[in-house]
């Protein structure tokens, strides 16, 4: 499973991908927002830094208009996916750039039909936002199961990008079910590590090295 990172902060993206952790980046407006910096220098950094697809969204509503936004976007960078939003526009707009050899990330996507339709029309990652269906009592992790069936159904090579993870169970469930992609904040890839008893147990060789004085260096 590749692991995308949902950030523009540049020092966090670096931190990771010294790690080999980063596969890709996906950005959105609020994310864009949040770091502070214009969408088209931020981008061309976080592109020169990852060799992977990175997640670049228009901000028009219009086919035509995302359509001349995606064209400038991909100027920024050969591993750009114009990320779209999942309505009648964003698939006009993701069949004419996809037809024009660019990848396209459909992204807003709430339902396994709305995923369906977005495979037809050439989406190269179609982004199930998992967290936000749970946050309204809804299942986010069986979307991501009803779309994994149907592209499997059916062969679609539409890739499935998990998006709006919060947790570490997200990850997992993902993992388990077989989503080609994760996009997480840099913090909750970065807590994958964790586990109480990896804690409590350094704790206590700590103690002993203390205690029996063991020295390497
Ligand atoms: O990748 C989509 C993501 O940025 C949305 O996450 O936590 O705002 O629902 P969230």
């Amino acid at each position: 499973m590749k692991f995308f990172v949902d950030t523009a902060e540049i020092d966090a993206i670096a931190e990771l991908n010294d790690l080999g952790m980063v596969d890709g980046v996906t950005t959105n407006p609020s994310l864009i927002k949040k770091s502070g910096r214009d969408i088209i220098e931020v981008t061309k950094e976080i592109c020169a830094m990852v060799s992977g697809p990175v997640s670049a969204e228009v901000t028009a509503t219009d086919a035509e208009t995302m359509i001349a936004e995606g064209r400038k976007l991909v100027e920024i960078a050969e591993n750009i996916a114009v990320k779209v939003p999942l309505t009648w526009d964003g698939l006009k707009a993701c069949k004419t750039l996809s037809d024009d050899g660019h990848m396209v990330n459909v992204t807003l996507c709430f339902s396994a039909n709305q995923a369906l339709i977005a495979a037809k029309a050439g989406a190269t990652f179609i982004s199930p936002f998992i967290g936000r269906l749970d946050d309204i009592n809804l299942d986010g992790m069986e979307l991501i199961e009803d779309i994994r069936t149907i592209y499997d159904n059916y062969g679609f090579n539409t890739e499935i990008l998990a998006a709006s993870i919060r947790t570490v169970n997200h990850v997992l469930d993902s993992a388990r079910i077989g989503a080609d992609v994760i996009t997480a904040p840099p913090a909750v890839i970065k807590s994958l590590a964790n586990h109480p008893l990896t804690d409590k147990g350094l704790a206590t060789f700590l103690d002993d090295i203390k205690a029996a004085d063991i020295k390497i260096l």
